[in-house]
């Protein structure tokens, strides 16, 4: 028998998974990496936008896109522990837009052409066929809408997955294009972590 401790931390209910979760997604360093709300902005998201994140996490990017854009934010994720807690955190800050959904299998939970800006933030090395799934998020990307994908440089760095399961830049570009993107730019975010943004 499995059995799941809930407790109240900072106001809100957690368990051991999510806690720990939480530490390592919302660092300091991590956040001044990724820079959440600068990030966004400089991808063109603004209000009356609609994100789907997938892999939201603790939704360290859906939770302040829901400030910026009064419109529906996704918040996509697989594992029900996170998805819980994206409820507690849509409650605590009154974030009526936030739409935490559950994605089940290689399929995203999404009609065709819905979102205007697609992110996927240090989750594609988690994922078995990034193919199929680089493909489902130009599926549901809009004709003129962007993706935004995260990854961990492809060397030792401060933190990140072990080497073996690192995606290098040159090969996500490459499978972004045979995935059906047509342009790719690719930005460095740090010492960590590095930004490819795709068009169709
Ligand atoms: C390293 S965390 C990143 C969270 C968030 N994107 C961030 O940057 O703070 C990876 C998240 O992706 C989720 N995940 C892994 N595979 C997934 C999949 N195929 N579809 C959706 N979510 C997935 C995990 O449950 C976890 O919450």
């Amino acid at each position: 028998m499995i059995v799941r401790v809930i407790y109240r931390k900072e106001g809100l209910y957690m368990n051991i998974f999510v806690e720990k979760m939480k530490s390592k997604l919302e660092s300091e360093d991590r956040i001044n990496e990724l820079s959440p709300k600068e990030t966004l902005e400089k991808l063109g998201f603004k209000d009356g936008m609609i994100l789907c994140d997938i892999g939201a996490g603790t939704g360290l990017f859906s939770n302040i896109a829901a400030k910026i854009s009064s419109n529906s934010i996704y918040a996509l994720d697989i594992s029900d522990d996170m998805l819980e807690y994206l409820e507690e955190k849509k409650k605590e800050l009154s974030l009526s837009n936030l739409i935490p959904t559950k994605v089940v299998g290689d399929t995203l939970p999404l009609e065709s052409e819905k979102a205007d800006l697609a992110i996927m933030v240090t989750v594609l090395h988690e994922v078995n066929n990034q193919k199929e799934m680089l493909k489902e998020i130009k599926r549901v990307i809009k004709e003129d809408g962007r993706a935004f994908i995260v990854e961990f440089h492809n060397s030792e760095t401060p933190f990140g997955p072990p080497l073996s399961r690192r995606i290098d830049s040159k090969d996500l570009i490459s499978l972004s294009k045979e995935a059906g993107f047509t342009k790719v730019e690719e930005i460095n975010l740090g010492v960590n972590m590095y930004g490819i943004i795709l068009e169709k």
